[in-house]
C-alpha cells in the first residue's frame, strides 16, 4: 500500500481487543497513529475505530485492510489452528502490501526445534519471511499475568500445582510485552527477531514463595505429573484437549530449561529493564490476598 505523504499513520491491530492488544492500542493512540481494531464486537480502546469481524475470517481481514491500512499488528489467540489462521491472515497483508506488519510470537518459536504454542507461532514467522513485507516479531516467555489464573486457588488457601518438577522462567509482564510490540510497530524498522523475558529466571517453588510473602500466607507449590496433567486438565481447568497437550508441552521444555536464558533484547528495545515479578505482585497484591472470611 502506497504511503500518504501526510496524516497520522494508519495502523490496523488485529487482536486488538485482548490482553495484549488493548494495551497496545492505547500505546499507539497515544504515540500519535490513527488505530483500527478487528474484533467480534468487543469494546476497543477510546479512540480506536472498531472494525467488525473474525481474525479468522480471511473476508474480514480484507475488508478491514480495504479501509486504507499503512501498518498492521498481528496478534491472534491461542487457537487449534493458531499456524493456519496467521499464515492466511498473511497472505492478506502481502496482497494488500501494507507497509510494516509487528507480530507477536512467543519465545517457544526460537527455540529449536520450536515446541508447544511456539510451532504455530513459527509457521506463521515462516510465513512472514516468505512474503517479503518488512516485519518485526515480537517473542515473550511466559506472562506474569498468567499467574492470575491460580488466584482463585491462592485466595482459598490452595497450592499451585503445575506439570513442572524443575526449571526456572523468565516470566515477564503483559505490560511490557505490550509495550515493546507498539515499539515494533512505531519504529517499523525489519529486524530480526527479539526475544522479550523479565529480568530474572525464577523456579515455580521460588514464585509460589514470593507470593505468599507478598500476600502474607503460605503458598505452597506441588507437582502435577504430565501424564495426568494432559488427561485431567481438559476436565479440572476446562481446557480444550488440544491446548492442555500444548501447555504441558511447555513446561515439559521449561524443565529442560528453555525459558531460563534472560534475554538483553528487552532492556535494548525497552530503554529500561523489563519489570520485575515483585513489580507485578504489588500491583495485583488484591488479587492474590486470603478471602477475607
Ligand atoms: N500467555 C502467555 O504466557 C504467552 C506467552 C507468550 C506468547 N503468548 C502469545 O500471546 C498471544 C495471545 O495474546 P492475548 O492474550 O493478547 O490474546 P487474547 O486476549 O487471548 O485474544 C486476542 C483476541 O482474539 C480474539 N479471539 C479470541 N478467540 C477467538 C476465536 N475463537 N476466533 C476469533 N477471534 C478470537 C478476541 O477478539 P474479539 O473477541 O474482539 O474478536 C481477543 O480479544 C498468543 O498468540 C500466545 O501464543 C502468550
Amino acid at each position: 500500500m502506497a504511503h500518504r505523504m501526510t496524516g497520522p499513520i494508519r495502523t490496523l491491530v488485529i487482536g486488538g481487543s485482548g490482553q495484549i492488544g488493548a494495551r497496545v492500542t492505547g500505546r499507539l493512540l497515544a504515540m500519535g497513529h490513527a488505530v483500527s481494531v478487528l474484533t467480534r464486537g468487543a469494546a476497543v480502546a477510546p479512540g480506536a475505530r472498531a472494525l467488525t469481524g473474525a481474525l479468522s475470517d480471511r473476508s474480514a481481514v480484507r475488508a478491514a485492510l480495504e479501509t486504507g491500512i499503512d501498518r498492521v499488528v498481528l496478534i491472534t489467540p491461542d487457537m487449534r489452528d493458531q499456524g493456519e489462521v496467521e499464515t492466511a491472515i498473511i497472505a492478506e497483508l502481502a496482497a494488500a502490501k501494507v507497509g510494516f506488519v509487528a507480530k507477536l510470537s512467543a519465545q517457544s518459536a526460537g527455540l529449536s526445534p520450536p515446541v508447544s504454542f511456539g510451532r504455530h507461532h513459527a509457521v506463521a514467522e515462516r510465513a512472514l519471511v516468505v512474503s517479503g513485507l518488512p516485519h518485526a516479531v515480537l517473542r515473550p516467555t511466559f506472562y506474569q499475568d498468567s499467574l492470575l489464573l491460580f488466584a482463585g486457588d491462592i485466595r482459598r488457601g490452595k497450592p499451585m500445582m503445575l506439570p513442572v518438577k524443575s526449571g526456572r522462567v523468565a516470566m515477564v509482564a503483559a505490560s511490557d510485552v505490550a509495550e515493546a510490540l507498539a515499539l515494533l510497530a512505531h519504529r517499523a524498522e525489519p529486524r530480526s527477531p527479539v526475544t522479550l523475558t523479565g529480568p530474572a529466571a525464577l523456579s515455580f517453588p521460588d514464585i509460589a514463595g514470593m507470593i505468599g510473602a507478598a500476600t502474607g500466607q503460605r503458598v505452597g507449590f506441588r507437582t502435577v505429573p504430565a501424564l495426568l496433567a494432559r488427561l485431567v486438565l481438559p476436565l479440572a481447568a476446562g481446557l480444550p484437549f488440544w491446548k492442555a497437550q500444548l501447555v504441558v508441552d511447555l513446561f515439559r521444555a521449561i524443565e529442560r530449561g528453555a525459558q531460563e536464558p534472560v534475554s538483553r533484547d528487552g532492556p535494548a528495545l525497552l530503554g529500561r529493564p523489563p519489570a520485575t515479578l515483585s513489580d507485578f505482585l504489588a500491583a495485583r497484591h488484591a488479587d492474590f490476598a486470603p478471602d477475607a472470611s
